[in-house]
């Protein structure tokens, strides 16, 4: 214990499964003690990191309670503080760490009666959650409340497995995202592909509620990044050249991604029947052909094919949209240029940012992710099959990361049973694929899916069911639920699960200025850029 450390309270009582109780000093005013603040309790053998989750005021006597001091009677009222009225604060051990040891466990015991709470030290921070160093494993996502120190995120582990980024709209989880982008771009732990519906990664974007412009990750690491467009005029217009332009030929489209669309197109069920009905007869020819037929003639195809004829009709009437959408061709030569291209670039370790301009309709953001996601899919699987075989490191498929932005259309209940990315979610990690799943109504998403998130960044989120399904799968939460429904509502997040030791509520780095300096491989880093090209390129 330094001197330094401010004491906040003792111990009074409490279990291993409740969590304990404190009794504030009398020196210290309850309204500086927040929930989801990092604070340490030194036990006789133990030190034990612990997150407040709740504060009480008590009274030692309900007779005080009854008859009030008055508003004037300031000395009475200082008198009963502390002794007679004092607030009790809860406290969830997290993890604990022997006096002598530097390595924290799992907690397993308590501390005594009375053992004194203390306000967490940079120190503490640094050994429970690591530091920024050489080693590139740990990167800083922001500091605990009330406090400058920063809190790392174990970089290896966090994309082992898939992640999610969850709050309400507007409480900054675009901005996160992009931070962590950012760290595994500058540490080069995976390769990135980002579904970026709404045209915020790779260029600039502008703040909320300012005219101030920030970076898109195009611009932070122009050699790592390089930007693919649906809407190559949309990219321009907005004063970027797009990389690569993207099309889609129609016999990409499978079944599988119709059956996605089939809210957003209002099909039924026997629509997708006939769909099969065509498959059968024309296999992946079946959609160009489809749309090559003539509406006179449904009738008279339907009963050759045996389906059923309005289901057909409409099926016909519906997809005829898609052949609206620019990036649609014909030509599938430019359609399998275009998956090549990814797959290649991701392969040599460039970034993507797949930008939909003003082709934003989740129609073509469900179509066109559910597509080239299953292309990936196959070549990964493909990979790493090899690799097994080979057992060559050389052969190791890079380690992928996709961002999914409204994770719930593609990982809903209904669709995560039918889409890639709940094949992907459950067992891609396997094959050297994780997601980002960023999303602003977690209880849109599969419980089967959100179990397998290996950590959770979550803002504030005040729907009950929202709450739930964050922490589904992880045990002991009845502290973390008001801790998470007292968040700020801006640049305030929770973060637990696999790539942390122990949950904590941080207060996310500012992604400006700073950070540019901070991550960017235009500044400072150039011997190193140009190196990574040279790797790259050969
Ligand atoms: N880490 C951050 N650094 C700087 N500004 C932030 C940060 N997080 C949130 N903000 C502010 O909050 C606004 C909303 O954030 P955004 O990520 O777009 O929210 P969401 O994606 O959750 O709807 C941003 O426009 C920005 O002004
Ligand atoms: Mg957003």
């Amino acid at each position: 214990m330094t001197d330094d450390c401010r004491e906040l309270g003792l111990i009074t009582g409490g279990s291993l499964i409740e969590g304990l109780q404190m009794k504030l000093s009398p020196e210290r005013s309850i309204e500086e003690v927040k929930a989801g603040k990092f604070v340490v309790v030194y036990g006789l053998l133990h030190k034990f990191f612990s997150l407040i989750t709740d504060v009480r005021l008590d009274a030692s006597s309900t007779n005080i309670l009854v008859n009030p001091p008055s508003r004037e009677d300031e000395i009475l009222r200082q008198v009963l503080s502390g002794t007679s009225t004092y607030a009790t604060v809860e406290l969830k051990p997290m993890l604990m760490l022997t006096h002598k040891d530097d390595e924290p466990k799992p907690v397993k015991t308590i501390p005594p009666h009375f053992a004194p709470v203390l306000e967490a030290t940079e120190e503490d921070v640094g050994l429970v959650f690591g530091r920024e160093d050489k080693a590139r494993k740990f990167f800083s996502i922001g500091s605990p409340l009330d406090m400058d120190t920063p809190v790392c995120i174990n970089l290896d582990r966090f994309v082992e497995r898939s992640n999610g980024i969850f709050g309400k709209s507007g409480t900054g989880k675009t901005f996160l995202t992009r931070v962590m982008l950012a760290g595994i771009i500058k540490h080069g732990k995976a390769v990135n592909l980002i579904f970026d519906m709404h045209n915020e990664y790779g260029w600039g974007t502008r703040r909320e509620g300012g005219s101030e412009f920030v970076k898109g990750l195009k611009q932070l690491f122009p050699e790592r990044v390089s930007i693919f467009s649906l809407d190559p005029k949309s990219t321009r217009r907005r004063g970027a050249k797009p990389d690569v332009e993207v099309y889609i030929s129609l016999d990409q489209i499978e079944i599988e991604d119709i059956a996605l669309l089939q809210d957003e197109l209002q099909l039924n069920t026997t629509a997708i029947e006939s769909a099969f009905a065509i498959y059968r007869k024309y296999q992946d020819r079946w959609l160009t052909e489809l749309l090559s037929w003539k509406q006179e003639d449904l009738p008279e195809i339907a009963r050759e094919l045996g389906a059923h004829q309005q289901s057909l009709s409409a099926l016909y009437r519906k997809l005829n949209r898609l052949k609206t959408l620019p990036f649609i061709v014909d030509d599938s030569s430019q359609s399998e240029g275009t998956i090549k291209k990814i797959i290649n670039y991701l392969s040599r370790g460039i970034n993507i940012v797949l930008e939909f301009g003003k082709s934003n309709s989740s129609l073509s953001y469900l179509l066109v992710a559910n597509i080239i996601s299953r292309r990936i899919h196959d070549y990964y699987i493909e990979k790493t099959e090899e690799y097994f075989a080979t057992q060559n490191p050389a052969d190791q498929p890079r380690q992928l990361m996709i961002t999914i932005e409204e994770a719930h259309k593609f990982l809903n209940p209904q669709s995560a049973r039918q889409t890639i990315f709940g094949t992907i979610a459950r067992e891609l990690r396997k094959y050297f694929v994780t997601m980002m799943i960023v999303d602003q109504r977690p209880s849109g998403i599969d419980d089967e899916v959100i179990s397998q998130v290996g950590t959770r960044i979550t803002a504030l989120l005040n729907d009950e069911k929202d709450i739930q399904s964050v922490l589904t799968g992880v045990s002991n939460t009845s502290g973390l639920r008001s801790v998470l429904a007292s968040l700020d509502t801006k640049q305030q997040a929770l973060i637990l699960g696999h790539a942390v030791p122990m949950p904590v509520v941080v207060k996310t780095r500012e992604y400006g200025e700073e950070f540019y300096k901070e991550v960017s491989s235009t500044a400072g880093e150039k011997v190193d850029a140009a190196k990574s090209v040279e790797e790259l390129y050969g």
